[in-house]
């Protein structure tokens, strides 16, 4: 099928060299002419496993191009899917200036076309946007009428960053909102090469399934670091809870990791545009408001744990591993350590940040404010503490017997819970992590 993309963000491009995969010839559309020169060479403009390589075969076998010229995408395809972003305003609130530019934009190429049209919004909206935003601004530009000359559809993505091309690929589930059973039978279509099972609603609840799963996976990771919580101050060990807990087939052992919360432009953005949507009778998600509570706690109780540790932050030296909000890959939205490195040089200590892929968008950020190692080693170098911050599979692998060395003092305060507080005990590091007993071995000596 043919098939545009409007945006080449990290969903649209995933998206399109994705469908690209499956046999379809994509078309994406970008205003930015940079990003669109890239793409056409095979280079993609974000850092996402295995997706360069899909991207530089797609385009050999022309099954794939990018292009600014959105009337011409639209007209030649059969199906156009909406990409664009959904930032939160300033209130928190949805912004949809994108994605109502761009509905005006497909819809003054579609009054030009011929022959049936499906657009399909795959943002994240929130309930009512596609049939109350969308679509009216499609049947005004257009001057044709939904469910005869085209239809709409809601498509929403379940991509993680850092393995959304396998997400893609091979996804839990598809899940296609639709009008009528024309447009089903077009997406299906679309789909049919994938072995996922394909769902379809309405297209207000393919709105609410997008927003509903991410507030959830939320309130699952901010759950368990209450639990944590509650484990540290009476003896339990959260590692231990969790695996019972989510043994429980009913709870599920996914998204039970204890840490410094969760971060990235998906899971926060989502949660706060989802609070302020009311329910019936004027509710308001109060349950959402402590899922964030909890989860900003998270980032303050751990510098505390730094600075108790330490006695005082000022002056001291620390090596920050872990800048990207997760591992694989080099996003910092929302990251953790923002918050956590803010609060450690506001209160005078000096940071020194290793990152296996986040450094370049890190100066963005903390500019000469940090420094900035290249390896975990020289991270670690003469500090009097280590802070672990994001859980990349490189730090498993440390050798702790030359860090021990490295360090002025072996302290290793914790945020993912990379390391059994035992071996750590053995080692002689005064180990500090999420939900368990601290180490201290001269108590032990
Ligand atoms: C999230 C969802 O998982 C995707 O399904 C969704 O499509 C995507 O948002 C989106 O809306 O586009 P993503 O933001 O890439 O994906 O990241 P996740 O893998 O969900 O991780 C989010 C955060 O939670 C990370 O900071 C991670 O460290 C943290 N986390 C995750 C935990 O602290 N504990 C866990 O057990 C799991």
């Amino acid at each position: 099928m043919n098939i545009s993309i409007i945006g080449t963000g990290y969903v649209g491009l995933v998206t399109g060299v994705g469908l690209a995969a499956i046999g379809h010839k994509v078309t994406c559309v970008d205003i930015d002419s940079d990003k669109v020169a890239a793409i056409n060479s095979g280079k993609s403009p974000i850092y996402e496993k295995g997706l360069e390589a899909l991207l530089k075969k797609a385009l050999k076998q022309k099954l794939f191009e990018a292009t600014g010229d959105m009337k011409a995408a639209v007209e030649k395809s059969h199906v156009t899917f909406i990409a664009v972003p959904t930032p939160n305003k300033k209130d928190n609130s949805i912004d949809l200036s994108y994605i109502k530019e761009v509905s005006k934009q497909i819809g003054l190429a579609l009054k030009e076309k011929h022959g049936y049209h499906v657009v399909a919004v795959k943002s994240t909206v929130v309930p009512k946007t596609t049939l109350e935003t969308v679509l009216p601004l499609l049947q005004m530009h257009s001057n044709k009428s939904a469910g005869r000359e085209f239809d709409l559809c809601m498509n929403p993505e379940f991509l993680r960053e850092g393995v959304a091309v396998a997400d893609f690929l091979q996804p839990d589930r598809i899940v296609i909102g639709v009008q009528n059973k024309k447009a089903e039978k077009v997406m299906r279509e679309i789909y049919r090469p994938i072995q996922s099972p394909v769902i379809s609603t309405s297209i207000e609840s393919a709105e609410i399934i997008k927003q509903a799963c991410n507030a959830f996976l939320a309130t699952k990771i901010s759950f368990i670091n209450a639990v944590a919580d509650v484990c540290e101050n009476n003896g339990g060990n959260i590692d231990e809870v969790a695996a019972a807990m989510g043994l429980d087939k009913r709870i599920g052992t996914g998204f039970l990791m204890p840490g410094l919360g969760f971060g990235g432009s998906c899971l926060p953005k989502d949660l706060s545009i989802f609070m302020g949507v009311k329910g019936g009778n004027g509710y308001h998600y109060g349950l959402l408001k402590e899922v964030d509570n909890i989860n900003r706690r998270q980032r303050k109780n751990f510098v505390k744990k730094i600075e108790q540790k330490l006695s005082t932050l000022e002056d001291k030296k620390i090596a920050v591993l872990g800048l990207s909000f997760k591992p694989d890959t080099d996003d910092m939205r929302h990251a953790p350590s923002i918050d956590v490195i803010d609060a450690l040089i506001g209160r005078g200590a000096a940071v020194k940040a290793y990152d296996p892929a986040a450094i370049k968008n890190a100066r963005l950020i903390f500019g000469d404010n940090i420094a900035y190692a290249d390896s975990m080693y020289a991270a670690a170098d003469q500090c009097d503490a280590m802070v672990i911050l994001t859980d990349w599979k490189e730090f498993s692998g440390m050798n702790l017997s030359k860090m021990k060395q490295l360090l002025k003092k072996p302290v290793i305060i914790d945020g993912r819970n990379m390391f059994e507080p035992k071996k750590m005990l053995q080692l002689g590091f005064d180990y500090y992590s999420i939900g368990r007993t601290p180490t201290h071995p001269w108590y032990n000596a």
